[in-house]
């Protein structure tokens, strides 16, 4: 019998343990793959330092584990960040936002030397743009960011959540943004960058992932 989804992200989030390094402080993404992940672990907790994280969710799971949480300010390099993605290419550029956590994401990612996707076969691309685009955004530049990507072709939808406009982490909004092709990864994510009021654009190009760890109905498929 094939793997299911769910088999795949705990075969990947264990995989993910041969990157961790012993007496050190681990970077840590947001998801469901990740969770796999941290459960893992959680059963070598004993030879690590502790954990940066990404996103309250997180560590509300890696406290309850008993690991350690560090804040990021307290660590000035980590070895490897391990966290999934909602797209990923062959070249490790990647689409993430799909859980609203993409700011810190990205943030713990830039302080890390290595990052190491999870993901399950489904989250592969040959381009991406095919998921729709999270953007965090400062609430009050919502609207002309939106105009901004309608002028590239796209749609942004403000996110919500119990009916009204989803709060981040970070207390910003989220536009989703369909019908984009992102043909170059990191011209896309420098030149939205510079619009005023954008917070954090899902594309992780300038932090791409150096290893992808996919699981496949083949078992684990490393892409470097
Ligand atoms: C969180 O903001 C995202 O970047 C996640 O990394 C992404 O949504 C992957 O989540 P799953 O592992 O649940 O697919």
């Amino acid at each position: 019998p094939s793997l299911t989804q769910d088999e795949l992200k705990t075969l990947v989030g264990q995989a993910a343990l041969r990157y961790v390094v012993p007496g050190e402080i681990v970077g840590v993404g947001t998801g469901s793959t990740v969770n796999k992940f941290i459960d893992a672990l959680a059963t070598i907790k004993d030879q690590i330092k502790g954990a940066v994280s990404s996103s309250e969710a997180s560590t509300a799971r890696l406290q309850a584990l008993g690991i350690p949480v560090f804040d990021s300010n307290e660590v000035e390099q980590l070895a490897v960040y391990i966290d999934g993605a909602d797209e990923i290419d062959g070249q490790g550029h990647m689409v993430k936002g799909g859980g609203a956590a993409l700011t810190r994401e990205k943030i713990v990612a830039a302080q890390s030397r290595l990052f190491v996707c999870i993901a399950d076969e489904s989250k592969l691309v040959e381009q991406l743009g095919r998921f729709p685009l999270p953007v965090e955004v400062i609430p009050m530049a919502a609207q002309r960011i939106a105009r901004q990507f309608a002028a590239m072709g796209g749609s942004a939808t403000l996110r919500l959540k119990d009916g009204a406009p989803l709060v981040t982490d970070n207390g910003q909004h989220i536009l989703d943004v369909t019908g984009l092709r992102i043909a170059d990864p990191l011209a896309f994510e420098a030149q939205v960058n510079n619009w005023p009021g954008v917070v954090t654009v899902g594309v992780f190009a300038f932090q791409k992932a150096g290893v992808c760890l996919l699981g496949t109905r083949d078992g684990v498929k490393t892409l470097e």
